[in-house]
């Protein structure tokens, strides 16, 4: 896919690599860009390197060679200025079980240096991300995972970073919530925020992303863009790159052989 743009990306891996401590591993050679209203999606089975990546995003972890970017900024030689643009949405939301939604909105917005903000903001937030009324001044010991979800992406909301990062935000969600956490990616990325995520849905992927890359063994093994991926069966592309057997042009070995 050749590059023509001539504005910066967001967020930018050049030949990111991870090898941990005992040896593994976990990302070989990544490269990749995230452009400001775009929507990145890594799929990958287990294993393959994508919590890594956006680990690595967040310089919680260091590269063994290669750099993530943030706006220019390399996020592991300056990860305070990196982190001032960034979001980011765990798997495992982790916020304060006895206070409610909307204190726990307050808590981190505050963290975050965000002190303008109104109980009326918040409201509208939580409403945005899809939490019904009732729930905004319960405490979050009562919430599903969903729910808790929605607020973690509130929150990221709220910090109004210019790229968001959310490690498999779907999984775990109802199909009515899957749907409408798809919209609001739109509505974040229509914003002109860069987003990149990592999941295993591979109908929402193709459903939501400009890019979806395919990861196997910390590697791209697959990068199209939403027009390539017009009218292509996306799920018999994944299962044979995860069987092993394309090839980097997404050519089948017996095609080739
Ligand atoms: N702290 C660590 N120390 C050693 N190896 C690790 C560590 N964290 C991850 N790994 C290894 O790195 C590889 C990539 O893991 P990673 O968590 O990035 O995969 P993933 O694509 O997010 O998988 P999943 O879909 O299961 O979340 C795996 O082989 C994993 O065992
Ligand atoms: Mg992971």
């Amino acid at each position: 896919m050749e590059d023509t743009r001539t504005d910066s990306p967001l967020l930018e891996a050049i030949n990111l690599t991870k090898r941990y401590e005992d040896g593994t591993l976990a990302l070989d050679d990544v490269s990749f860009k995230v452009y400001p209203g775009e929507v990145y999606a890594m799929l990958g089975g287990n294993g393959a390197g994508k919590t890594t990546t956006i680990n690595l995003f967040l310089n919680f972890i260091e590269p063994t060679s290669g750099e993530a970017r943030v706006d220019g900024i390399v996020t592991h030689v300056d990860p305070l200025a990196a982190k001032s643009k960034l979001a980011y949405v765990s798997e495992n939301v982790m916020l304060y079980p006895n206070f409610t939604a909307l204190q726990n909105l307050d808590y981190f917005a505050r963290l975050g240096g965000k002190t303008s903000y109104s109980k009326d903001d918040y409201r509208r937030v939580l409403t945005r991300v899809g939490l019904e009324e009732e729930a905004h001044d319960r405490r979050l010991k009562g919430f599903s995972k969903g729910m808790r979800q929605k607020c973690g992406i509130a929150i990221a909301i709220l910090k109004d970073a210019p790229a968001i990062l959310l490690d498999e935000p779907t999984s775990g969600l109802d199909p009515k919530a899957g749907l409408e956490f798809t919209r609001l990616l739109q509505s974040l990325r229509d914003e002109g925020r860069a987003i990149l995520m990592s999941t295993h849905d591979i109908f929402r992927a193709k459903d939501i992303s400009n890019t979806v890359g395919i990861m196997n063994r910390g590697k791209i093994v697959m990068q199209k863009t939403s027009a390539e991926l017009e009218g292509v069966d996306l799920e018999q592309i994944y299962v044979e790159y995860m069987a092993g057997y394309m090839d980097d042009a997404g050519v089948a070995a017996e095609e080739v052989a």
